[in-house]
């Protein structure tokens, strides 16, 4: 069988890009897959970031400083765009109106103006397929979460709890970057950074917030400048968002966080379902294993505990007894994302999607109303517009 080749670039060729690039560079780890991505040209303003991808990607045949060249080059069909969020508006709707398939990274616009700006470019041209970057629910643990939900195994559900921590900043000696700016990084501060992460699952479950309460904490508000001074780190570190959920048939209390400093923690995504016949928890603090507590009324309540095997929603060459990791979840998002490219949403191998523009759409209106609840203490309700 001859498989598919889909010519990509990328512009950004920082930390995520070079993850494209190990992932691309690794797809025979994959089983079973009739498409495979090929970088054939990246771009980044600087020059020492796609001398990495041509003295490391073979398959790379041309860099460019200027984006715009990259979406001239006929070669190129489809873009990962790994940049700042203050670009994103404005690279995603070029690429997007240069009639290039889309892998965007979040938050999908600095801002909610930012995300409408993309969202109109989109409804203006449908035919390309543009798609979000969260690569978390990817993890086999988090997939057999994802089934339970949708074979609607909670029963009733009695709250969710999901989040997304990291402690690097607790070390206030670590200089600024542009995370930490709002004109780079945006209002938004660590929700912007992580919260399209922890959302994507509820989002995709149709759980919407109606409301949300905020609580939003700086905690370090000077860092190095990295020439011997000293400059405001402007964005929130920590989020918490009580959320009011309410399905159609069901209404529950969920909170979301997202903490740049919580101490511990590196990289530690989990979801947490309590429900009345069934509970769940995954995180990535412990990959292989899930949490799980079925309930009959009368019966005993007792967690169990399992080593997930390494069941991916691709088929790979791993066998089952071995452990997932970071690099693993990005190489399955990226095989959904080239599998729908190559097949249509319908035509995919498996169910799961990239998370979508609408859901990003969601993220955006969630964090929106939180600033405005964290502005004067209000509980802000939540317009999903219909
Ligand atoms: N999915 C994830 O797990 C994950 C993790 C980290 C970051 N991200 C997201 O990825 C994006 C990039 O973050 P990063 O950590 O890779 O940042 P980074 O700073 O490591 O890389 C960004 C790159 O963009 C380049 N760049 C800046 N302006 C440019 C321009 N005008 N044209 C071309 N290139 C330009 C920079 O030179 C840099 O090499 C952000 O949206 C961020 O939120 C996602």
């Amino acid at each position: 069988m001859s498989k598919r080749m889909i010519r990509f670039g990328v512009i950004g060729c920082g930390l995520m890009g070079k993850e494209f690039a190990s992932a691309a560079a690794r797809w025979l780890h994959l089983e079973g897959v009739g498409f495979e991505p090929r970088i054939v040209a990246v771009c980044d303003a600087n020059p020492a970031a796609t001398e990495w991808f041509t003295r490391q990607v073979p398959s790379v045949e041309r860099a460019y400083g200027d984006y715009k060249e990259l979406l001239a080059d006929d070669a190129v069909e489809a873009v990962y765009c790994a940049v700042p969020h203050h670009l994103h508006a404005q690279l995603y709707v070029d690429i997007i109106e240069a009639g290039k398939h889309l892998l965007g990274e979040k938050p999908f616009g600095i801002d909610a103006a930012a995300n409408a700006r993309i969202g109109a470019a989109l409804a203006a041209h449908p035919g390309v397929v543009v798609r979000c970057s969260s690569e978390f629910p990817f993890y086999p643990g988090a997939q057999q979460v994802v089934q339970w939900v949708n074979e609607g195994r909670f029963g009733r559900i009695i709250e969710v709890e999901a989040g997304f921590w990291h402690a690097s900043d607790l070390d206030p000696a670590k200089p600024i970057n542009w995370k930490r700016r709002i004109a780079t990084n945006g209002e938004y501060g660590c929700m912007g950074d992580l919260g399209m992460h922890v959302l994507h699952l509820p989002l995709r479950f149709g759980w919407r917030p109606a409301n949300v309460r905020a609580l939003l904490s700086k905690i370090v508000p000077e860092r190095p400048d990295g020439k011997g001074g000293t400059v405001p780190c402007e964005t929130w570190d920590n989020a918490i968002l009580a959320c009011d959920v309410r399905t159609e048939d069901q209404r529950f209390p969920m909170v979301l966080s997202t903490k740049r400093i919580a101490p511990g923690h590196a990289n530690t995504w989990f979801i947490r379902i309590q429900g009345t016949e069934l509970s769940a928890e995954f995180s990535t603090k412990h990959p292989k294993q899930v949490a799980s507590l079925p309930y009959s009324p009368g019966r005993p309540q007792a967690w169990h505990i399992v080593d997930a095997p390494y069941k991916s929603a691709y088929g790979t060459i791993t066998g089952g007894i071995f452990e997932f990791g970071f690099s693993d979840s990005i190489l399955q998002m990226w095989a959904a994302f080239c599998d729908e490219l190559a097949h249509g949403a319908d035509g995919m191998s498996q169910p799961f999607r990239c998370a979508t523009p609408e859901e990003a759409l969601g993220s955006h209106r969630v964090f929106t109303a939180a600033l405005a609840s964290e502005r004067d203490g209000s509980t802000v309700a939540i317009d999903w517009g219909n």
